[in-house]
């Protein structure tokens, strides 16, 4: 044979038939804004760690929720951070509490023309910056836990959320934040399961976002990097639990996992890129090392190729206005 047979060049030739033959885009309705909101500021601070990301203040927020409405977002993922933090994360009940403030002023400015998430996990209120309360011996006590995690699906949908976000990791939390809502009354509050997230070293700048106070490690109750099978046990008990969405944390150092769980269940799949991976983009891209638009959307585009039906990203609000 003198010529190759084949010829996939061809479909490459231009630019109009390489977008004929696109199988994967990224849209804006897939993507969702995560958003901190802090505590008794005038004004956003900075992230050092995350550049272009601010912990907002209640007013600066409301004007992005209006953005992230006007752009056609799939949603905002908010996070508080409190001025105040105990031993039991007593703030994050409180219905004046800054996350509860938070969503009721997100649904206020975007009413119900986007989907306001929020994140149910007790580590910004606690004082010793775990997921959940400690027993007497200073271990996690996931059932005592699960209590509080209850009362605060409550508080959040009480102050308007559309879906909740446990992200704690605790054994049964889907099935009890379900349990709290339904019998409260709350039978359309959904829930975006943190299925299988990982005890990741890029999470670091987040730490600094949510001004944490941990000290030591997550994991006795966040997975172990070496796992993939363990991943798909924790997808299929927060399906069976009532998750409406399941999601895979971090994101580009998973993507084995999304289509692993993907085929497995029959709600939708969404992966964080976590704050980790911003940072090593900023970082490369601040010092001239790689384009940054095009890194972005190449890796957003590869959380979707991997079977992702919708991403979280800092990111979102800006590509979502390029996408225009
Ligand atoms: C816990 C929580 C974390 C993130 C989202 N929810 C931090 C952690 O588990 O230590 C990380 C998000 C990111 O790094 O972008 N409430």
């Amino acid at each position: 044979m003198a010529f190759p047979a084949d010829r996939p060049r061809r479909l490459r030739s231009t630019q109009a038939v390489r977008r004929l033959v696109a199988e994967t885009s990224v849209e804006a309705r897939q993507l969702v804004l995560p958003m901190f909101i802090a505590e008794g500021r005038s004004e956003p601070r900075p992230i050092a760690s995350m550049p272009g990301v601010v912990q907002h203040t209640r007013e600066s927020a409301r004007k992005v929720y209006a953005e992230a409405a006007a752009l056609g977002l799939g949603g905002v993922m908010l996070f508080g951070v409190p001025e105040h933090k105990d031993a039991t994360g007593s703030g994050a009940l409180d219905p004046n509490g800054i996350l509860n403030v938070a969503i009721a002023d997100a649904r206020a400015e975007v009413g119900d023309d986007i989907v306001v998430m929020s994140d149910l996990c007790l580590d910004e209120f606690t004082d010793h910056g775990h997921c959940g309360v400690l027993d007497s011996r200073g271990n996690i006590d996931n059932d005592a836990t699960l209590g509080i995690y209850g009362q605060m699906g409550i508080a959040h949908a009480e102050a308007g959320v559309h879906m909740v976000g446990p992200s704690g990791m605790m054994d049964g939390q889907v099935g009890a934040i379900r349990s709290a809502l339904d019998s409260a009354g709350w039978l359309s509050t959904g829930i975006l399961a943190y299925a299988a997230k990982y005890s990741s070293a890029f999470y670091g700048p987040f730490r600094e976002a949510v001004d944490s106070s941990l000290q030591g490690d997550r994991k006795t109750y966040q997975q172990d990097p070496a796992n993939s099978h363990e991943a798909l046990r924790e997808a299929l008990l927060d399906s069976v639990e009532g998750a409406d969405i399941v999601m895979v944390k971090p994101a580009l150092s998973y993507l084995d996992l999304i289509p692993l769980i993907r085929s497995h269940v029959t709600v939708p799949v969404a992966a964080y890129s976590v704050s980790g991976e911003l940072a090593m983009v900023e970082a490369a891209a601040a010092n001239g090392w790689i384009d940054r638009e095009r890194a972005i959307d190449e890796i957003l585009l590869s959380i979707r190729r991997a079977g992702a039906d919708i991403v979280l990203t800092y990111w979102a609000a800006e590509v979502a206005a390029r996408l225009r």
